[in-house]
């Protein structure tokens, strides 16, 4: 068993069985209500694991929720919260959110809010959610098409990270963290990104060092700026022009997140490699790599022009221009780099030569 300690919260990576999961249960929750939310599939697939391992679960409360990012909304956690009354759960209660990013960061807001904050714990089930979203204190839900515009900052009691749930994830969920632990090893860990990039079975990511070095990337940076004042905005590398890739596709053709997301990486690589000391082979190798898990999207000039203008209304940008985190090497990144909306165009037009190949 792996453990981070921080002062709030502690992360075990590792068999929940042999963590210290029931004993923490036994000792601070014995006469307490404990209530675990899940999605349909984590219901499906992850909860009879975690019900019949642990008997002291045996009285737990299964709430379901409807799986997905649309329901990542107020009205769920309504029902949640009527539901938690009618329990009359209380502040010494427990909340266990079993499940993937959305069960983890919804969960949290449900549980922080409830009675101005109940305990919670999280058991990531997806991979981004065991080395991404579970990690580093803020819950939230989205706000109609914005995402993650209603949350606070609240942090679980423990995090419990077992790659025994990855065994029923399906193979595009796979992608979607292995783009943000490729992001992880390239704005602050080159050999992590060094041992990532050769992994061409995705399966290998379900392995318990593989998922600390991420985890410590992403606890290392937040525990420096819980807040996201400064450093923390590293983690961003990528997310402005692949949130706007993603929202532009969303009502057209759908990509995921962590496509979007690497596409995004790969744009912002071109950037960096045109104006900081990114070196070109460097950016290269990013583009071999990224290109070989994620395939150009076809984009034609309007396209281009529209994802441009969403760039302009990241909620990450500062006095009106775009704010990205560069890389200046594999493994080193620079935050607040404001790009112009023609350094954007002239990576994204740079990358359409990929349609030809590989559409
Ligand atoms: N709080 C943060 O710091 C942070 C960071 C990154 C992402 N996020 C959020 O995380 C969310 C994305 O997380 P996600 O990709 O895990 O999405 P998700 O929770 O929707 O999970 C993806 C899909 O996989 C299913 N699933 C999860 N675990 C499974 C398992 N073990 N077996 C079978 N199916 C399983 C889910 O039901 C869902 O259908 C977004 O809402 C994003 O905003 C938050």
């Amino acid at each position: 068993m792996h453990t981070f300690n921080s002062a709030q919260y502690s992360i075990e990576v590792g068999p929940i069985e042999e963590s210290s999961f029931n004993s923490v249960l036994l000792n601070n929750y014995a006469h307490s209500k404990i209530v675990i939310i899940v999605d349909e599939n984590t219901h499906d697939s992850c909860l009879e694991y975690l019900l019949t391992t642990f008997d002291v679960l045996k009285e737990a409360e299964v709430m379901l929720l409807p799986a997905g990012e649309e329901n990542k909304v107020m009205e769920v956690c309504f029902q949640v919260w009527e539901a938690l009354s009618e329990y009359q759960i209380g502040r010494k209660d427990l909340i266990i959110n079993l499940g993937g990013g959305v069960v983890t960061d919804m969960g949290g807001f449900i549980a922080s809010i409830f009675k101005r904050g109940i305990d919670f714990m999280h058991i990531p089930t997806s991979l981004l959610a065991m080395v991404d979203a579970a990690i580093g204190g803020k819950t939230g839900i989205d706000l109609g098409p914005l995402k993650n515009q209603l949350g606070v900052f609240a942090h679980p009691k423990m995090i419990y990270v077992d790659p025994i749930f990855l065994g029923s994830l399906p193979a595009e969920e796979f992608l979607n963290g292995y783009a943000e632990m490729l992001k992880h090893g390239l704005i602050y860990d080159k050999a992590l990104w060094d041992k990532l990039k050769v992994m061409n079975d995705l399966a290998q990511l379900a392995d318990v060092e593989t998922l600390m070095q991420c985890i410590a990337v992403k606890q290392t940076i937040v525990e420096q700026d819980p807040l996201e004042k400064a450093i923390r905005k590293v983690l961003n590398y990528g997310h402005t022009v692949g949130h706007a890739i993603e929202g532009y596709f969303m009502d057209k053709d759908p990509v995921a997140h962590g496509h979007a997301v690497a596409i995004g990486m790969l744009a912002e690589a071109h950037i960096a490699y045109k104006r900081t000391t990114l070196a070109k082979e460097a950016f290269h190798e990013i583009e071999t790599i990224i290109l070989q898990h994620f395939p150009m999207i076809h984009l034609e000039e309007e396209d281009i022009t529209e994802i441009i203008r969403l760039t302009l209304h990241d909620k990450k940008n500062e006095q009106n221009k775009i704010n990205c985190t560069l890389l200046s090497a594999i493994g080193d990144s620079m935050i607040d780099c404001f790009v112009s909306p023609e350094e954007i165009s002239e990576a994204l037009n740079y990358l359409t030569i990929y349609k030809i190949n590989l559409n």
